[in-house]
């Protein structure tokens, strides 16, 4: 069931959240609160709906597999149609997996790794085709540090360190948008011609001094929603779309879902996951322009242990015997938050969480057992990284059917 008239205008009226002190868009994200960001407050605001456990019920019945901690934890915490995608696995005809990289520098943080860890779940939980785009063409309209040439080499870099996240070759198409987009052109015109310049300036805060790339990019991350942009993987056929994305991400999809109902095609399902804050604090973010503030994929382990012992903002009392008297305060402390995300036992979590919680554990033993967890999955990537040369990445973007489509009668 498409979502009633009364709800789609719903979508395209809140453009922007207005809830105080949180901005949430793809070229900002401040939460002034000092707090996790509130993410009930958000759901309401953008219009998209929580993740229930009925969801997990049904996707863990629909696999066959043990539901990913982010789900588990609600990390990815909200969606938009997620039940038809659904539906449509269950009917058999498949859906398929559309991500998507901003190739801003050489290397990426922890925080960007997390779709594409979640996406290369659903791909070998669900076994269904993955498109991932490299938008080195956004980077070059939005940041303009340096050439266009330089934005698609970061995209190759960037490429590596998506592959090293173990997506299988045969199933899954990586692309730079500026080399790609002509086989997508025809998509791009239908998106351009349906929105509106002062749409455009209500979802994006864009003005009259910005360039008309600014203007212009936005359908180039919509286009791929059809999958009609990918003919040689879906022929004429056409298939749902799933978008796991950070939340920061939804105004091009609250866009791209606008303009599908327009077009009479089956709007993206959307999968959106909480915000990693930078290691100062929950009202910080990570970035290159304080390297404290983010571990890199490219870090060393002893960067890591430093930045983490030194930066890592804890909840923990300010003496021993404060932190022993009332516990840490979990709502401000970055190395809990972090192995939240990063530690999988549910078990060993839950024991920090409250001995932690009490001031039994110290923070100290905290940030030793998140720097253990970091350290190993980071070391890991890096090794497989190591691995992925030029030739696999063209491997990877090269024009051709996938092994997994059309799906396989039994899905
Ligand atoms: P980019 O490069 O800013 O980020 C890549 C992906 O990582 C997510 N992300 C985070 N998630 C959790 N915590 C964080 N701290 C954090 N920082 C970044 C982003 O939400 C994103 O999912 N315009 C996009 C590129 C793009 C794209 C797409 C993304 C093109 N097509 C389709 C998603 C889906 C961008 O600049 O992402």
């Amino acid at each position: 069931m498409q979502q009633s008239e009364q709800e789609q205008q719903k979508e395209q009226v809140i453009a922007q959240n207005e809830i105080p002190d949180l901005i949430i868009n793809p070229y900002e994200v401040v939460n002034n609160s000092k707090k996790q960001i509130d993410y009930d407050k958000l759901i309401q605001s953008f219009g998209c709906q929580r993740i229930e456990q009925t969801h997990l019920d049904r996707i863990q019945a629909l696999t066959q597999k043990p539901v990913h901690h982010y789900l588990r934890r609600g990390i990815f915490f909200s969606h938009r149609d997620l039940n038809q995608v659904l539906d449509a696995y269950e009917a058999g005809k498949g859906f398929y997996l559309y991500t998507g990289r901003g190739p801003s520098g050489e290397s990426m943080h922890v925080g960007h790794l997390m779709p594409f860890i979640f996406t290369k779940y659903l791909q070998e939980a669900f076994d269904v085709p993955v498109v991932i785009e490299l938008s080195d063409d956004e980077k070059f309209f939005h940041k303009s540090e340096t050439t266009l040439e330089e934005y698609q080499r970061y995209g190759y870099e960037n490429a590596k360190d998506i592959i090293a996240c173990g997506f299988d070759v045969n199933k899954t198409f990586i692309f730079l948008s500026s080399q790609y987009a002509g086989h997508m052109y025809h998509n791009i015109c239908k998106f351009q011609h349906a929105i509106t310049y002062s749409q455009l300036r209500g979802i994006f805060g864009l003005n009259e001094s910005d360039n008309c790339g600014k203007v212009a990019y936005p359908a180039v991350q919509a286009a791929p929603s059809l999958s009609s942009s990918f003919k040689h993987i879906f022929g004429k056929d056409e298939v749902m779309c799933l978008v796991p994305q950070g939340i920061d991400q939804d105004p091009y999809f609250r866009m791209t879902r606008d303009v599908c109902y327009k077009l009479k095609v089956p709007k993206t399902g959307c999968i959106h996951s909480q915000f990693l804050p930078g290691l100062h604090g929950f009202g910080t973010k990570m970035g290159t322009t304080d390297p404290t503030s983010a571990i890199f994929l490219t870090d060393t382990a002893k960067e890591i242990e430093e930045k983490i012992k030194k930066h890592a903002l804890s909840g923990g009392g300010m003496t021993k015997k404060e932190h022993q008297e009332k516990g840490a305060d979990l709502t401000v402390d970055v190395p809990y938050h972090y192995l939240r995300f990063f530690l999988e036992d549910d078990a060993r979590l839950e024991e920090i969480r409250v001995q932690y919680g009490k001031g039994v554990m110290m923070t100290s033993e905290v940030k030793k057992e998140l720097i253990n967890v970091i350290t190993k999955i980071v070391t890991e990537h890096q090794q497989r990284r190591a691995l992925v040369t030029d030739e696999i990445v063209q491997k990877f973007m090269e024009l051709r059917p996938l092994s997994n489509y059309p799906p396989k009668k039994n899905n």
